[in-house]
């Protein structure tokens, strides 16, 4: 059997059953998110830093004009009075949902990864922005993410696009879905699509350092879906983390899951936001290379390369300019990790190993974050003549997980360079 056996149906819309995850910063870039949409597919595009990638895709210079304004703060430990200007927000947020929206051909939809974990110096104040600006600027559906707020929905139940937007959540354990469930019937109103996502998937994970390895994905999807069944809820479940073939997504399907999110099979593709060097990185990787750590100042373990530059050199912090990791008080635990050492006397070329600086890390592409399969890839293209690794095209990896079986994965036709 092949995927394309199987259909997503979301409020009665059929998809063909593959959802490219969203990959902050700009990694799931609107290209890649097109692509899956025209295939008949769902694609996401990502809100994390959207000033910053409004900056980068239209020009704007939100992240200078905020970095200008409170200068004066720069060496404070501190960061209170850095806030986002709310309207800015919208303006950049409505610029890279429409520009998108209006982009979209085929039969699928696009979505946007929505970070909770970003809480911007503003925890509520800019999560109802963000949600309401994706709205009113047309997206079809919204994926709360890593850092889940139990009152997202209740922020936005005003708005005139709240039921007509799909939502759906990520959560890793049954227990999560429970308490988003509980606190979402205070509103009437269930999510659309509920991802699962297991220990082996890229970015942030929503387990604890100690023990992600005890965790499965088929497990936990298994007790996602006895549970839905149990409170007679029918709603779609997405398994996501280490589905590498057409045939691992089958196999979810056929245990009575209803689509698979996938995401570190597009990271080598053209469209991905990536730069290419990155991109060669991801096909170079060998299993020994990705690790699990802490590093992250949202508490949560993340997954990465362990060549990644961030891991090697710490930067001054920039929260006058991104600031998209400051808790409601002002405060980063890579800023407050930062402090100290500058308090111990140290100098410029200052070396922090237990955080990084995750807002520049991601967006200078030098955080390496991955899914663990990533030393798969290369078995998924060519080796070029002169060593690297031909890209692939976002429509390649889509069929081949949509046509393949018996986890085969076809090579792209060689493509020559002459110079
Ligand atoms: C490079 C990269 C960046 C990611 N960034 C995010 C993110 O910003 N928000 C999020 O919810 N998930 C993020 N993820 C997780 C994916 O959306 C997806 O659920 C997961 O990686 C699927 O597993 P796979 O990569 O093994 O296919 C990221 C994954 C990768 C590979």
């Amino acid at each position: 059997m092949k995927l394309d056996d199987f259909r997503l149906l979301l409020r009665g819309k059929e998809f063909v059953p593959i959802i490219i995850g969203g990959m902050g910063v700009n990694i799931s870039t609107a290209k890649l998110a097109l692509e899956s949409a025209r295939l008949g597919g769902i694609g996401h595009i990502s809100d994390a830093e959207v000033n910053a990638v409004a900056d980068q895709r239209f020009g704007t210079s939100f992240v200078s004009n905020k970095k200008a304004k409170y200068s004066s703060s720069q060496n404070n430990r501190n960061k209170a009075e850095v806030q986002f200007d709310l309207e800015e927000l919208a303006e950049a947020q409505k610029m890279h949902v429409s520009k998108t929206m209006e982009e979209k051909k085929g039969t699928g939809a696009i979505f946007l990864n929505c970070m909770e974990k970003l809480t911007m110096n503003n925890p509520l104040g800019t999560l109802k922005t963000r949600l309401s600006a994706a709205m009113e600027a047309g997206i079809d559906g919204i994926t709360l993410s890593a850092g889940l707020h139990l009152r997202s929905f209740e922020l936005v139940q005003d708005n005139p696009r709240f039921y007509d937007t799909l939502f759906g959540i990520i959560v890793s354990s049954v227990q999560a879905l429970k308490i988003f469930l509980q606190r979402a019937s205070r509103v009437g109103r269930l999510p659309d699509y509920i991802v699962v996502e297991g220990p082996l998937a890229g970015g942030h994970l929503g387990f604890n350092i100690k023990d992600w390895r005890e965790f499965n994905l088929k497990t936990i999807t298994n007790e996602v879906l006895q549970f839905l069944k149990n409170q007679d809820l029918q709603i779609p479940v997405v398994p996501a983390g280490g589905v590498f073939t057409g045939t691992d997504a089958v196999e979810f399907l056929q245990s009575g899951a209803s689509a698979v999110q996938v995401a570190t099979r597009f990271t080598v593709t053209k469209e991905s936001g990536l730069p290419d060097y990155v991109k060669q990185r991801y096909f170079q990787a060998s299993e020994e290379d990705v690790v699990v750590n802490t590093v992250s100042p949202t508490g949560y373990p993340m997954r990465m390369l362990k060549q990644s530059p961030v891991l090697k050199k710490s930067v001054k912090p920039n929260c006058e300019g991104l600031g998209y990791l400051l808790d409601s008080k002002g405060d980063c635990s890579y800023l407050a990790a930062y402090h100290d050492e500058l308090e111990k006397g140290a100098n410029e070329k200052i070396s922090i190993m237990e955080k990084v600086c995750l807002c520049t890390g991601m967006f200078a592409f030098r955080c390496w974050t991955c899914g663990h399969y990533v030393y798969r890839l290369k078995d998924t293209t060519n080796k070029l003549l002169d060593g690297t690794y031909q890209l692939l095209t976002a429509e390649h990896v889509f069929k081949d997980y949509q046509f393949s079986e018996d986890h085969k994965i076809r090579l792209p036709e060689l493509e020559l360079e002459f110079a």
